[in-house]
């Protein structure tokens, strides 16, 4: 884990309030697919975590995709390319790479990044089918088809209103179009990833909850362990990606 000044090479809107941010610093030479970093806001004291959507380690760059939300994040889309921003990481255990013939990946809105790397390292260790289901509230929330795309991976898209493709949530899409795998990696929101657990008794959920230090300390991200009721996980240091019907959250 580094703390170190990273360079904005980019920061641009690709869905409704929704960037695109490359980073270039040398943490990425440590990164694994489903890790995030912390980024210290101008003028905020709690730092923002963020997963990496993807890097490349020979540049040293890394890539976010991020949804603005409040202020801190409002902030971050502010910056500027050549611009220079404090960046702890990487942070978090990340996914597994697992071997299996096909694999269906779930994103929900914000959760659609960390799923970028993913697929690039599953496709690399040999799996042969890689699905990605992506659920967006509307057609201008829509992201992330491009990067699938680039890996030569279909996408399904779901938006709640039917402005675009399937007209319903992400599960509701798997359940239609009777998509099946051997195994699930999914983030997003809450009740999508509970859903998926519903689904999959294989795979890997990556949970995003509220953090504080996000970095062990504080105590501040612990879930549940589904079996032992005495046993916990701190979201940040033993997380965010826990196996599916691991964690209570
Ligand atoms: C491990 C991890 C990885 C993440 N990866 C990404 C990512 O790749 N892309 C992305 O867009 N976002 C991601 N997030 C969420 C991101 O950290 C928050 O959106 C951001 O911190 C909000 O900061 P803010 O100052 O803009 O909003 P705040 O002013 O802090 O909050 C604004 C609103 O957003 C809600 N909120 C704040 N943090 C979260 C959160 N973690 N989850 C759900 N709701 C929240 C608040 O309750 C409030 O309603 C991740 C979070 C975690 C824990
Ligand atoms: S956010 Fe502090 S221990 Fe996880």
């Amino acid at each position: 884990m580094r703390d170190e000044k990273a360079k904005i090479l980019e920061n641009t809107l690709i869905a409704a309030d929704t960037f695109r941010m490359v980073l270039q610093s040398s943490l990425c030479e440590d990164l694994k697919a489903g890790q995030f970093v912390n980024l210290l806001v101008p003028g905020f004291t709690l730092r923002r975590p963020i997963s990496v959507s993807s890097f490349d380690k020979e540049a040293e760059e890394y890539t976010l995709l991020y949804k603005v939300l409040g202020e801190g994040t409002k902030k971050m889309s502010e910056m500027k390319a050549g611009d220079t921003v404090q960046v702890i990481g990487p942070l978090g255990n990340g996914f597994p790479i697992e071997t299996a013939e096909s694999v269906l990946l779930i994103g929900g809105g914000a959760g659609t990044g960390p799923l970028v790397q993913l697929a690039k390292e599953l496709k690399e260790a040999g799996c042969r089918k890689i699905r990605v289901v992506l659920g967006f509230p509307t057609k201008a929330d829509i992201y992330g088809v491009e990067e699938f795309s680039a890996l030569g991976i279909r996408t399904h898209i779901s938006t709640d209103d039917g402005t675009y493709g399937f007209h319903g949530n992400a599960v509701e899409l798997i359940r239609a179009e009777g998509l099946t795998a051997e195994m699930a990696y999914t983030c997003g929101p809450k009740r999508m990833m509970q859903a998926v657990e519903g689904l999959f008794d294989r795979g890997y959920i990556s949970l995003d909850i509220r953090m504080a230090c996000g970095m062990g300390a504080c105590m501040g991200c612990v879930v549940k362990d589904k079996a032992d009721p005495d046993k916990y996980y701190r979201v940040c240091k033993e997380g965010p990606v826990f196996r599916i019907g691991q964690v209570d959250y």
